[in-house]
């Protein structure tokens, strides 16, 4: 029987999340970790039959999930694109065993490193050779309908090495002036991005004005953070991702928790703070300079809030796209 494998790791947004839904810059950061990789194995089945879908979700960074057998939805959905795209009769007869270390539901993109994983095993087993492009449009239809709406920078995110910007449709990697450290703090679950999301849109149909306003304060922020992170002024960065968490409690996402998380990052010397991600629970990202510093805020958090963290370090770079 043939098998094939395919792997996709997590990412946290560092700003624009919400807004880039709208068509507004966002920017996000890849976070592969050992921690936060998700990994599809893919085996030929003998005999048809429905998807069958295997899920073992690792208990290694947050409370266990239990395991679930059975073909979410937006999985279903993106076997069967696939299928329409490399020219099969129907949906192809496999088994299909996700091993996602990925938290769901903290602002990870779980379900895009899920979804990309399944993606590039299907590319594997089937040897169709997709492109970038066609890979990422597939990831899509599984991220649409897992979130009703997607911007898709979870599915570029999850399948890059180095930070990603998407803005204006188009998709870059923006210049780094200085190194730096990005601490990743695990709240532990919220409702979801869906959830989210759908509030989001359900209050901004009630207020568009609130809407506009959101979308040009985010653009404006995004803007400024980006020129901060080209020239390497990472207090005034710092600052940006501060000031874009208010933003973001401002809509209602925030918790008490991150509130907590982001007010002790502050306080143990993270440059900025903020949630990070769909928002109502999860991830908290916290911006440091050195190692040592990351390590140090790490260590309060981990203390204080007995949180699992992981720091994600940032290369100085040129950008390029
Ligand atoms: O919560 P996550 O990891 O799925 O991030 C979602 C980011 C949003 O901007 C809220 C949604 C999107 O599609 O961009």
């Amino acid at each position: 029987r043939r098998a094939a494998t395919g792997r996709a790791h997590g990412k946290v947004i560092v700003l624009g999340e919400h807004a880039v839904v709208y068509g507004a810059p966002a920017l996000a950061l890849p976070v592969p970790a050992l921690e936060c990789r998700a990994t599809v194995r893919l085996l030929d089945r003998p005999d048809p039959g429905p998807l069958l879908i295997r899920r073992a979700v690792s208990p290694a960074c947050g409370p266990a999930e239990p395991a679930e057998e059975g073909a979410p939805e937006e999985l279903r959905l993106l076997v069967d694109a696939f299928a329409r795209r490399a020219g099969l009769p129907a949906a192809p007869d496999v088994e299909v065993l996700i091993e996602s270390r990925v938290p769901p539901a903290r602002g990870l993109g779980s379900s895009a490193a899920t979804a990309r994983a399944l993606v590039h095993a299907l590319d594997a087993l089937f040897a169709t050779g997709l492109g970038d492009r066609e890979l990422f449009d597939l990831v899509q239809v599984a991220e649409q309908s897992a979130h009703g709406l997607a911007s898709g920078i979870d599915a570029l995110a999850t399948g890059s090495d180095r930070p990603v910007l998407l803005a204006n449709g188009w998709t870059s990697a923006p210049p780094v002036g200085a190194a730096c450290q990005v601490v990743v703090a695990d709240s532990g679950g919220g409702p979801g991005t869906r959830r989210a999301v759908a509030m989001l849109r359900a209050a901004f149909t009630r207020a568009p004005a609130r809407r506009a306003a959101f979308l040009d304060r985010s653009a404006k922020l995004v803007g400024a953070a980006l020129d901060d992170l080209a020239h390497g002024r990472l207090a005034d960065l710092g600052r940006r991702l501060t000031d874009y968490h208010r933003l973001l409690a401002g809509l209602g996402l925030t918790t008490d928790r991150t509130e907590a998380l982001t007010r002790s990052a502050l306080a143990g010397g993270a440059l900025g703070a903020k949630m990070s991600g769909g928002g109502l629970g999860g991830c908290v990202i916290a911006l440091t300079a050195t190692r040592d510093e990351a390590d140090a805020v790490a260590g309060l958090l981990a203390r204080e809030h007995g949180v699992p963290t992981w720091t994600v370090p940032v290369a100085k770079g040129a950008g390029h796209g």
